[in-house]
């Protein structure tokens, strides 16, 4: 792995040779048992993984969207209506789904620029008074972990203000599976989004969503408003120990196998110590370096660091040089790609290799200013 790419965006995320290996394990059909018993482990894993052993889990094959969009169109009864949290290109996204598929969304939004908005973070109270005033709410959608920034969103007070009413909470969590502070079993959250990859090291292309009691029965009372993102199709089949369309099979495979990886270095504990050391050290290394980092310390989440592009280095240039010496950094989303850029300590990366960035990326710097 030592003259790899390492993967410093977030998702799709360096994988372990285990879990390559394991999209070996054979051809399958997913109408077998032994698929059956596949899904079976994998559905009592993901939810035991984050905590919310109580939670049923739904897999589709499709990407983190995917699972998204299950989720806000499955949540809101006819008639009724979402409220979306949104500060940064997920909130957006989760607000834009709704729109797309005729669901009626009020939006809590800081105000401000893109820069102001998306650095602030969601207001708890602002989701109570949004819900007063709009009593036909049947669904709240909010972003754990926004990557647009590396933010942290208060997901447990907004979940503690949502659970005094018939609400159910929807939390795209694809960002902060394993790898975020926030243990997801202290949020009330009804619906909480998935991917494989990112934070739990499986291979992109299966996502999931996981329900409470009170999130399956919901799922149960809404109309069908697609025939391949309709979560109540899903519960029936895989409660079955079926998927109602040809799922990824060899991509469950390598989430079987990096879950097994999950629970052996550690589970929940494990994996988000490890994170927390890698922002540790990564972030030393910025600071060194003269980088800042956007977001306030109190936000910033353990994976995602956003900063500032130094002084005339231009991100495509930064992106290049540091590709050559064997990092793929990312660039800053929509208004802010000009001025910043991410870097991302997802997935599997040795050691010495996130040692090395900062040397990498102060040649790199040295190299782009030309
Ligand atoms: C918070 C969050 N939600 C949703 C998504 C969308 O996932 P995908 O690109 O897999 O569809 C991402 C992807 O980076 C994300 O970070």
């Amino acid at each position: 792995m030592d003259d790899e790419l390492i993967l410093l965006n977030p998702g799709p995320a360096c994988t372990s040779q285990r879990v390559k290996d394991a999209l070996l394990r054979g051809d399958l059909c997913h109408r077998e048992p032994e698929f059956g018993d596949l899904l079976a482990r994998l559905r009592a894993d993901l939810p035991r993984a984050l905590h919310l052993p109580d939670h049923e889990a739904l897999l589709v094959t499709g990407s983190g969207t995917s699972a998204m969009e299950m989720a806000v169109i499955s949540s809101v009864r006819a008639g009724r209506e979402i409220l979306v949290v949104d500060n940064g290109v997920y909130g957006d996204r989760l607000l834009k789904i709704a729109r797309a598929n005729g669901i009626t969304a009020h939006v809590v939004r800081p105000d401000g620029d893109d820069l102001t908005r998306w650095t602030t973070p969601a207001d708890p109270e602002a989701v109570r008074a949004a819900l007063a005033e709009h009593p036909a709410v049947d669904a709240v959608a909010v972003v754990h972990h926004e990557t647009t920034t590396g933010l942290i969103n208060p997901i447990a007070a907004i979940g503690a203000i949502v659970a005094e009413t018939d609400a159910v909470l929807v939390v795209d969590a694809i960002s902060g599976t394993g790898n975020e502070d926030q243990d997801l079993g202290e949020v009330g959250a009804d619906i909480v989004c998935g991917t494989a990859n990112k934070g739990l090291h499986g291979l992109p292309g299966i996502s999931f969503i996981l329900c409470s009691a009170k999130g399956v029965e919901r799922v149960q009372d809404v109309p069908a408003r697609s025939l391949y993102l309709n979560a109540a199709s899903y519960l029936k089949g895989q409660r079955e120990g079926n998927v109602p369309f040809t799922p990824a099979v060899q991509v469950c495979y390598s989430l079987d196998e990096a879950l097994q990886e999950y629970f052996e270095a550690g589970g929940f504990a494990g994996r988000t110590k490890l994170y927390r050391e890698r922002a540790e050290l990564v972030r030393a290394g910025f600071e060194r370096l003269g980088l800042d980092v956007l977001v306030r310390p109190d936000l910033r989440s353990n994976s995602v660091t956003m900063l500032h592009l130094p002084e005339t280095v231009t991100y495509d240039r930064l992106h290049d040089e540091l590709k050559a010496r064997g990092y793929v950094i990312y660039a800053g989303q929509g208004s802010l790609s000009s001025r910043f850029f991410r870097i991302c300590t997802m997935g599997e990366i040795p050691w010495h290799r996130l040692e090395d960035l900062e040397g990498a990326l102060s040649q790199s710097i040295k190299a782009a200013r030309g």
